[in-house]
């Protein structure tokens, strides 16, 4: 068991900075300086999205990632054959395998890995062969996350989103089941030997009881932070969310 102790990983997002920048196409404000600004600032990894569409962030800017960062690039892409064939090129430190649809505005849900053992066991035995750690984005659910293990994931990132939706819509019953829910999945995909992972809409609000949780060994949380660097700047947006992770898992 994870010691309650151990520092809690913080994976910052940097996705929203270009999709700030893209929403004027040129170069500013520039992910990388985003990414370097949040590794000094406390950041134990960075994670950036590369969706079909580039809808923010580029190739250029996973190209720029792998050369200037000093802390692990943890690559979320969707299963398809383009994407396994850049993360192959670049072979960043982990492989985030998320769901993705055009017409979504953000990751909705989990990835379906119950149905599609097979297919997903092939995509991703290349990906470890090349070092990197492949993680799944998924659904609280067991099912999922067994799945998850049969065809041999290391980590699990359990989605937050319906969570962090039932806390800001004000459905605090929901809000608790959901909560149940992640705690009992991330001590269920503890015990499988999974190393558990946990991101999406997280704030200052909900981040803590989800910290909280000794199983869980990293955050990855970005709308959030990359918002609040607006009002307060991305340093002490990020230091406010690491003293709270850290004050919940004291
Ligand atoms: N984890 C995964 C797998 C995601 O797809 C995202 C969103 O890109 C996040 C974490 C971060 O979510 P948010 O930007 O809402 O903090």
């Amino acid at each position: 068991m994870t010691s309650p102790h151990e520092r809690l990983r913080l994976g910052v997002n940097i996705d929203h900075v270009a999709t700030v920048r893209n929403a004027r196409g040129g170069d500013t404000p520039d992910p990388l300086r985003a990414a370097r600004l949040a590794q000094e600032s406390g950041a134990d990894g960075i994670t950036a999205h590369l969706r079909e569409d580039r809808r923010h962030i580029s190739d250029a800017d996973i190209d720029g990632l792998m050369e200037v960062l000093t802390v692990p690039l943890n690559f979320e892409m969707a299963a398809t054959d383009e994407m396994q064939k850049i993360a192959l090129r670049h072979k960043p430190h982990a492989v985030c395998l998320v769901p993705e649809k055009r017409e979504e505005r953000t990751t909705e849900g989990g990835l379906e890995v119950a149905r599609e053992e097979n297919k997903l066991a092939h995509y991703i035995a290349p990906l470890r062969e090349a070092g990197c750690r492949v993680s799944i984005f998924i659904a609280a659910d067991p099912r999922q996350i067994d799945a998850a293990h049969r065809i041999g994931a290391e980590v699990v990132e359990l989605h937050t989103g319906a969570y962090c939706d039932a806390h800001a819509e004000g459905h605090f019953d929901i809000r608790d089941a959901e909560l149940e829910k992640l705690r009992t999945m991330a001590t269920h995909a503890h015990a499988l030997g999974l190393e558990v992972h946990a991101g999406h809409g997280l704030t200052y609000d909900t981040v803590q009881p989800v910290a909280a949780f000794p199983e869980v060994k990293e955050l990855n949380i970005g709308h959030f932070l990359i918002g609040e660097a607006i009002f307060r700047g991305l340093q002490p947006a990020i230091a406010e969310m690491r003293r709270l992770m850290d004050a919940a898992r004291a």
